[in-house]
C-alpha cells in the first residue's frame, strides 16, 4: 500500500482534532510528526506529551520522524505515547542495530532516516532490520523549503537492494513534496509520501490530501 502522511508540523496547532479529522477523511494513513530538539536541528517542536494527547482523537498511523540527538534515551515515551513508527537519523545514531532493536522491542515498526548529504550505503547493513527507511529531499528541520531533487537517485539502489535481498521495506521521501512534483517522487519508487505545507498550508486540506490520494493511488 502507498501511504500518504501529511506533516503535523505545518497543521494549525489551535486545532489540532479537527486537523487530524480532516486528513483522515480525505483518505490520509499517516500522520507526520515532526519532533526537533534544537541540538540536531536547529528548530524545536513538540515531544511525547503532545502525542499523548492527539493519540486519543485520532487513529491515523503515527509516523514519528525523530530529528534528535541520542533517540536512545526517548523511545520508550514516544513508544508508549502512541507511536506506531520511529524512525532515527543514521547522523544521530552510534549504534544504529541495537536502536533499532529497541524500537522492535517497545512494539513499534522502526524507520531509519538519511539527510541529503548521506549516502544510502551508509545504512545498507540494517536494511534487513527496518520496515522504512526515510529519504529526506531537504535539509532537516523546518517546513516550507525547496524540493532536493538530486536526493531521489539514492531511491533506486534502495529498490535493488529490497529486490535482491528479499526484503520488505518502505522508502519514505519527506520534504518539499507538491502535487507538481508528486509524480516525480512516485516514478522513482517511493511508497510513503511525507506533505506538510502542501496539505496544511493549502487553503483546503481535505482537498489537497484528495488530490494526493487520487495520483498517489495510479500507483498501486
Ligand atoms: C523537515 C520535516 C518535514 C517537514 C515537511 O525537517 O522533516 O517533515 O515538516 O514539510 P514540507 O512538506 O513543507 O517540506
Ligand atoms: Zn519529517
Amino acid at each position: 500500500m502507498k501511504t500518504l502522511s501529511p506533516s503535523l508540523l505545518s497543521a494549525d496547532f489551535s486545532k489540532l482534532s479537527e486537523e487530524l479529522a480532516t486528513v483522515k477523511n480525505a483518505g490520509a494513513q499517516y500522520i507526520h510528526l515532526d519532533i526537533m530538539d534544537g541540538h540536531f536541528v536547529p528548530n524545536i517542536t513538540f515531544g511525547a506529551p503532545v502525542l499523548r494527547s492527539i493519540r486519543k482523537v485520532t487513529d491515523l498511523v503515527f509516523d514519528v520522524h525523530l530529528m534528535i540527538e541520542n533517540p536512545e534515551n526517548y523511545l520508550a515515551d514516544f513508544a508508549s505515547a502512541g507511536a506506531d513508527i520511529l524512525n532515527v537519523h543514521f547522523e544521530a545514531c552510534t549504534d544504529l542495530g541495537k536502536i533499532i532493536d529497541k524500537i522492535h522491542s517497545l512494539g513499534c515498526k522502526a524507520g531509519v532516516t538519511v539527510k541529503p548529504d548521506t549516502p544510502v550505503e551508509a545504512v545498507a547493513s540494517v536494511l534487513d532490520k527496518v520496515d522504512m527507511v526515510l529519504v529526506m529531499t531537504v535539509y532537516p528541520g523546518f517546513s516550507g523549503q525547496k524540493f532536493i531533487p538530486e536526493a531521489l537517485n539514492k531511491i533506486p539502489a534502495l529498490v535493488k537492494a529490497r529486490k535482491e535481498r528479499k526484503l520488505n521495506f518502505d522508502i519514505q521521501i519527506d520534504g518539499g513534496v507538491s502535487l507538481s512534483n508528486l509524480r516525480q517522487v512516485l516514478d522513482a519508487g517511493a511508497d510513503s509520501i511525507v506533505a506538510g505545507s502542501a496539505v496544511f498550508g493549502a487553503e483546503n486540506p481535505g482537498e489537497a490530501v484528495a488530490e494526493f490520494m487520487n495520483i498517489i493511488r495510479e500507483y498501486e
